[in-house]
């Protein structure tokens, strides 16, 4: 048995190794975006580093660690560079590492209080914190925390659907034979994990109605009316509407207060997918793009994305605590209790689809702890502005045009210089992309809008700054000449 592996003396030995190597990482702020390699030359790389033998590595074989740690650093997406203007996953704040590095070593998996007391408070205290900016009544609401927003959404879906169908969990969705079919409501951009989610619950691609959107990108509650009845004339009862906070293309926030008017009408669980954008909820100048957000039924929320945490950490709330525990309801006499007493009635396995889950709430709750929220509020409204900077700069180009003007820090647009013959090359914007991110220097993503292939650039980053927003313009005018005079690598 190799039981040096668990040698206290080792492991401060080998954090230290690791520690030396994040601190370089975090003080580089050369402008890179990821050094992409070739899958097979990488996985001889890794298939050189183990070892060939079981039980020739040497205690404290420092040289093999590193090579390890510098290989997994230098493949990475480089989110702590102003060269990473690509996804919605963010640089952290290092404290949330330090502390998720704890959460791995004492190992408290936390859907349960005895196995995990201080985050199950925690995960209270921030519910209460969140709560602020959402507004309800403090007794009333509930906030769960899950793996990811895409599980968030399937487990309010399933709890809206457990609501309006009570027999469903008992009986499966057959019992609604011959009554109008479950369906759900959703933006025409709505994000993929909650269709998925509907397929996941027996919900048909026909039981899923889009509603269309108007020149923002939003839910037009005018037209989502008349899509709604003409659902209901074809048999379909829409049970859930799921409208963003924060679109994924283009960052576009749905009429809340206008679609909770259609939803009480129409008795309508209302969802928000807020991954994205709940977390602008926390700053007093953004607030506004959630208007309504109190008069929702469920809301999924990110801290991962615009909270600057590591991934996962999702956080998500039910206006009515009570039907947080409806979208499971199950016996498990191994873990769950008949009568709850004041240590069960903290766990969430009853409410969260996880048994075993990450302490996930403890990033945050420390940051906000050491921090407030001001800290998690400036970065925002920072990220924010700059992207409206962004749109300003590129407008004032003759080569660019803007696809949207950006309601949070998500921008879109295109490269279309004078000599560019859209029909010749379709897939321009795409090509650029991909030979941008093959450079390395910059990584920024795609996304199709109006069926036409555009750039996106989401920031995330407080260390960009409108030089590199030109110096990205600039880049992308001698890769897109490159590829119009055929240039190839
Ligand atoms: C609007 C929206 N919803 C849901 C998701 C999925 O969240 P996660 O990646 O945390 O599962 C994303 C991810 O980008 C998103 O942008």
């Amino acid at each position: 048995m190799q039981l040096h592996a668990f040698d206290p003396q080792l492991f401060r030995h080998h954090a230290e190794i690791a520690i030396a190597r994040l601190e370089n990482h975090l003080a580089d702020t050369s402008i890179r975006g990821l050094a992409l390699t070739e899958p097979a030359g990488l996985l001889q790389t890794a298939r050189n580093l183990m070892n060939s033998k079981s039980g020739d590595i040497a205690i404290g074989d420092d040289k093999k660690l590193g090579a390890i740690l510098d290989l997994y650093i230098k493949t990475g997406i480089q989110v702590h560079s102003p060269g990473y203007m690509g996804r919605q996953f963010s640089g952290v704040v290092p404290l949330a590492g330090v502390v998720d590095f704890v959460s791995s070593i004492i190992n408290q998996p936390s859907s349960f209080y005895e196995a995990a007391q201080l985050p199950s408070v925690a995960e209270r205290i921030m519910a209460e914190e969140l709560n602020r900016f959402i507004g309800w009544a403090p007794e009333q609401f509930a906030m769960i925390t899950t793996s990811g927003g895409s599980l968030a959404n399937l487990t309010a879906i399933l709890a809206a659907r457990n609501d309006k169908f009570p027999q469903c969990w008992s009986q499966g969705i057959g019992a609604v034979a011959g009554q109008p079919r479950p369906a759900i409501a959703v933006g025409d951009d709505a994000h993929y994990s909650v269709c998925r989610a509907a397929g996941i619950l027996g919900i048909g691609e026909d039981q899923i109605v889009r509603l269309p959107l108007n020149h923002k990108k939003q839910i037009c509650p005018q037209q989502a009316r008349q899509t709604l009845a003409d659902a209901s004339a074809r048999g379909l009862r829409v049970f859930c509407l799921i409208a963003s906070a924060g679109t994924t293309s283009t960052g576009a926030f749905d009429p809340i207060d206008e679609l909770a008017d259609i939803a009480e009408e129409q008795d309508i669980w209302l969802h928000i997918d807020g991954a994205h954008g709940a977390s602008l909820l926390v700053s007093d100048t953004l607030r506004h793009k959630l208007k309504g957000i109190e008069r929702v039924d469920s809301l999924a929320w990110d801290a991962h994305k615009m909270l600057f945490v590591p991934a996962m950490c999702t956080l998500l709330f039910y206006k009515d605590k009570a039907k947080s525990f409806g979208a499971f309801r199950q016996n498990a006499s191994y873990v769950f209790e008949k009568e709850p007493d004041i240590y069960t009635e903290y766990d969430s396995a009853e409410q969260n689809f996880e048994c075993t889950k990450r302490p996930l709430i403890m990033n945050l709750w420390v940051l906000w702890t050491l921090y407030g929220p001001a800290l998690f509020a400036e970065k925002i409204e920072y990220l924010c502005d700059l992207a409206l900077h962004a749109y300003h700069i590129i407008n004032a180009q003759e080569d660019f045009e803007t696809v949207h003007r950006p309601e949070c820090n998500i921008l879109c647009f295109r490269y279309l210089p004078a000599n560019l013959q859209a029909s010749n090359y379709p897939d321009f914007q795409v090509a650029i992309r991909n030979r941008i991110r093959g450079d390395g220097k910059f990584f920024i993503s795609k996304v199709d809008v109006d069926e036409a292939g555009a750039l996106r650039i989401v920031m995330m980053n407080h260390q960009i700054t409108t030089a590199h927003i030109e110096m990205l313009l600039q880049e992308i005018r001698i890769v897109g000449q490159q590829l119009l005079s055929g240039h190839t690598r």
